[in-house]
Parts: structure tokens; sequence; C-alpha cells
């Protein structure tokens, strides 16, 4: 297309930059006051069905499965229904048990990933609920889908997705909420949870005044081979998107795990010149993050930390530390992946790479 890249040199960056309108977008219309709930224009299924779904199934592939890790989370705390996240492209060869109450969401940014399709096809095939969360309005799979969720974040266009999925995650954030006020949550509760949500954008605004930091960040990392990057909850998902960021567009070999399993293997790979990306904002995993940090310093590795504003003891334990705004823990996914996104984008961009089209990868995989 022929959108204009404004101040930016790369759609990835614009891209990034725009997360504060894309987010705004993607709760527009959404917010029902008078229930303490979300609504949706394009469900299309009955309350009473909803309300007797007993088992979801959320499958993707790439970054938008790593959205659907996080609305695991989000679907099982706030909706209690249990949540199985499948690959796409396992999910279609596979046969789990499902039921008439198992209801199945496809998350794709683009509506046309072959595998993803498939999935949905598979779903719809064996008789069940089939809703799709996309970006692109009118793709196959918003087409055959039996009803969905657009994310309204407009073009995507870097193949690395960044406002896609902040609006993935956003959008189960107001799934689980409607979901939720039809069981057991209460109103108060879901008032809550809206005014937390009202503020992303602002929050996300806040967000990206870390890109100077970031930007410094990467001048002393970009010469790198390896990076781990660790997070536990909510910040599990965020972790795996963080290293598959980086290996897109920088070719740099990275592993995303939860900070805990470490110990199981990773922590064979700490040197002194891998650096470890640690997301350790406030929260119930704190202390925890932070001795697996402890343990990597142990062993000379450099510790890169995204933490929250106001945080005095992260600078004395690690190397470099990039805030973000102190928020509740199920809503830090949308703001620590943004340093993430930018961590990626510079050192890519100090290694020359071209971001918006990186090598051997597509926008959208329209083959199996
Ligand atoms: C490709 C893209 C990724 C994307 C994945 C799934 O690999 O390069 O950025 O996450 O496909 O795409 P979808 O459009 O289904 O979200």
């Amino acid at each position: 297309g022929n959108i204009d890249l404004g101040d930016f040199d790369t759609y990835m960056l614009k891209e990034i930059f725009e997360q504060p309108q894309s987010l705004e977008n993607c709760l527009r219309g959404r917010i029902d006051d008078d229930a303490a709930s979300a609504k949706f224009g394009g469900l299309n299924v009955d309350v009473q069905d909803l309300r007797h779904v007993d088992r979801i199934v959320l499958t993707a592939c790439g970054t938008s499965w790593h959205a659907a890790l996080v609305g695991e989370y989000l679907i099982e705390e706030f909706a209690r229904i249990p949540v199985e996240v499948e690959y796409a492209s396992e999910f279609r060869y596979r046969n789990p048990p499902m039921t008439d109450r198992t209801m199945t969401f496809a998350i794709t940014q683009s509506g046309e990933t072959a595998d993803t399709l498939a999935a949905l096809r598979e779903s719809r095939r064996k008789g069940h609920a089939t809703m799709a969360i996309c970006n692109v309005v009118g793709s196959t799979i918003a087409r055959e889908a039996d009803g969905g969720i657009y994310l309204h974040a407009g073009p995507e266009i870097g193949v690395a997705s960044t406002k896609a999925f902040t609006s993935q995650v956003t959008s189960m954030m107001l799934l689980a909420l409607y979901l939720g006020r039809m069981r057991h949550l209460s109103f108060p509760a879901g008032q809550r949870l809206i005014k937390q949500m009202r503020q992303l954008p602002q929050l996300v605004e806040k967000t990206l005044a870390c890109n100077e930091a970031v930007a410094k960040i990467a001048t002393k990392y970009f010469d790198r081979n390896n990076f781990l990057y660790l997070g536990r909850l909510y910040n599990f998902p965020v972790a795996l998107e963080g290293a598959l960021k980086l290996k897109e567009i920088s070719y740099i070999h990275a592993e995303g795990y939860p900070a805990a399993e470490m110990k199981h293997g990773p922590i064979a790979l700490v040197d002194e010149v891998t650096p470890s990306v640690f997301v350790v904002p406030h929260g119930t995993m704190y202390p925890k993050v932070m001795s697996n940090l402890e343990e990597v310093k142990a062993r000379k590795g450099p510790v890169i930390a995204i933490a929250c504003e106001g945080d005095k003891e992260i600078s004395a334990a690690a190397d470099d530390v990039i805030f973000v705004p102190d928020v509740e823990e199920y809503l830090q996914p949308i703001v620590t992946s943004i340093p993430l996104q930018l961590l990626a984008y510079h050192i890519a961009i100090l290694r020359g790479c071209n971001v918006d089209r990186p090598r051997n990868l597509a926008k959208s995989v329209t083959v199996e």
C-alpha cells in the first residue's frame, strides 16, 4: 500500500509508535459501562450458548500464538474457563477431545495464515463454534469464522508484528472481562478492570518514552550472538515474544523461557558475553525473578532488566534497566512488550538489517 511513513524511517518504528492510537481504536465502542462488561458487534453467538462454554481453544501461529498465551492466563483468571493454546499447525492434525461446549478462537493479524485457516476449518468441521480475532477486515479467516472480533489496529506493514500483538492482547482482556461478567465476576470487579483498561493508551504513550534509553542500551549489545529472555506468569509470553522479535529482524539467536525454568538448561548458556533480558516488573513474582536474575549475575552474565518506575533495587542488580509504568499484573504484557520491540528494532538497525523486510520471512504465510 501507499501508506505514508511520516516522520519515521521504517514501518516497524512507525507501527510501534502508533500503539497508543491502535489500542484506543481497539477499545472504542467495546466497553459497556452499564453492565461493567465488554461488548462486541460481531461475535454472533447467543449469550445463553456463551454461558455454557466450558472449554476454549486458542489457536494461532507466531506472534499471534504468544498473544494467545496471554489470553489463556487472562481468560482462566477472570472467566475461569479452561483454555488450551494450540499452534495451528499442530492443532489441524491433532485430535484433541472437544465437546459441543468447546469454543475455538483463531487469532491472526492477516487472516490468511494457511495453518490457522486449516485449524479453523478443522474446528468448524467438527461442529465447534469458531471465532476469529483478526486485524484484516474481510480476510479469509474473518469470512469463514462464525463470528469474531476485529483488532482495528490499522494496516500493519512491517513483517515483525508489533501493534497487532498489543491489540490482540487487549482484545483478549475484553473477552476475559465479557466472559467473566456472564459468570462469577462481580460488577465492581468489572468496573475495576474497565477503569484500568481505559488507561492503556496513555500508559503506552508513557512507555514509549523509554525509546532513547533502549537505543543507548542497544549500542552496548548489538554485536552479541545469543540472548536469553526471561519472565514469569503474564510476562512469560512477553519473554517469548521479545526473543522472537530479536530473531526475526536482527538474526541473533534468542531464547525465551519462563524465568524459573532457566536452571533446567538455559543457564548453561550464560557467560560473560551473553545478555539475559529479565522482565521483572513489580508483582507477585518480583522476588522470585530477582533471585533468578542474581543467579545469572553470579555467573557473570550481563543483565538487561525491564522494571517498574520507582524500583529502587533493580539498578544495583542489573547492568542496564529500562523502566516502564507500574501497572496491574494482567496489564503488564502491554507495557513490557514495548521496550522489547524497541530493543529488537535498534539492535537490528545497528546491524544494518532491513527491519521491514527481514530475510526468509513473509508478512503472511499462505502456504503450509
Ligand atoms: C508470519 C509473520 C508473523 C506472524 C505470523 C502469524 O510468520 O511474519 O509476524 O506473527 O505469520 O501471522 P498472522 O497473520 O496469522 O497473525
